[in-house]
């Protein structure tokens, strides 16, 4: 009791000094929070006063927590010794190191969105992506053009076959292990969802490499695309969570209002699922 209340106290203050005046949910089962900063700028060994008394507002805390209905979690059954995803089209499929998707799976849905791509105006496999996704990246797209931000979609839609490809490609350069913390593994790649898209700009000659976080493009992405529903997938940081390497090129479609709060809290789509109650 003790040791919950300790933490229920230290994530008040995480939240009181990040600005952040709300706060769901069982805040003991979030495992990153043990972390050297919990994610929020707080350090762990900060002002930790022992008082067995919670007061009403840590009570509320611990009280308040995040629900998402059973739909939207990952239904899993495993086929050819993979956890393969048996509801793909879930907006907020987890796909990642552990669920994979059918090898067979492609979206019915997929358009082309109206946005200026790297590549032109090819009709290429990875400009297309799924319809909800394609409209609000094109609303992202005009958000950032009012704010005088020029930014170009590289690539969508993954197909299962173009993923062994790119795979390929990359582990005969670095090796499959080295590959595999930067490419998702044929069937692991969160781009034959259709909800992904990576995004560049003529500042780093349209290129995926780290220094975009250092562009204005990419600061404002990072800054914005949640408002559109899109989530920076793969932050700094949080490579243990995640299994890959830092992009902050890769946008992932949720929905607008699961972006906002996974933004505002600072949680991957790991740790969200981590969190969160299934009713
Ligand atoms: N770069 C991401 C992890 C992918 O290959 O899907
Ligand atoms: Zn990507």
């Amino acid at each position: 009791m003790r040791k919950i209340f300790i933490t229920v106290y230290v994530v008040s203050i995480a939240l009181i000094m990040s600005g952040c005046n709300q706060f769901d949910s069982l805040v003991n089962k979030i495992p990153f929070m043990n972390q050297s900063d919990g994610g929020h700028g707080f350090k762990e060994n900060e002002e930790i006063v022992e008082n067995d008394e919670p007061s009403v507002e840590e009570e509320e805390i611990a009280s308040d927590i995040l629900t998402l209905e059973a739909q939207f979690f990952n239904e899993i059954e495993e086929v050819n010794g993979k956890l393969t995803i048996q509801n793909p089209l879930n907006i907020l499929a987890l796909v990642n190191k552990e669920f994979s998707l059918p090898e067979q799976y492609a979206p019915e849905d997929l358009v082309r969105p109206k946005v200026p791509f790297s590549f032109g105006d090819l009709d290429i496999e990875k400009s297309y992506m799924r319809k909800e996704a394609a409209e609000h990246l094109e609303l992202l797209f005009k958000a950032a053009e009012k704010a005088n931000i020029e930014i170009f979609a590289v690539s969508g839609y993954r197909s299962y076959d173009r993923q062994v490809d790119v795979f390929a490609a990359k582990a005969s350069q670095v090796g499959e292990q080295a590959a595999a913390t930067v490419v998702a593994v044929p069937g692991f790649s969160e781009h034959q969802t259709g909800l992904a898209m990576d995004i560049s700009s003529r500042s780093i000659n349209l290129e995926l490499i780290e220094k975009f976080e250092e562009t204005k493009e990419g600061i404002w992405l990072a800054d914005n695309a949640y408002k559109f529903g899109f989530i920076l997938r793969y932050p700094k940081g949080k490579e243990d969570i995640t299994g890959y390497q830092y992009e902050p090129w890769h946008f992932r479609y949720v929905g607008i209002e699961v972006a906002k709060l996974m933004y505002e809290k600072d949680l991957t789509l790991e740790e969200y699922f981590n969190i969160v109650e299934k009713i």
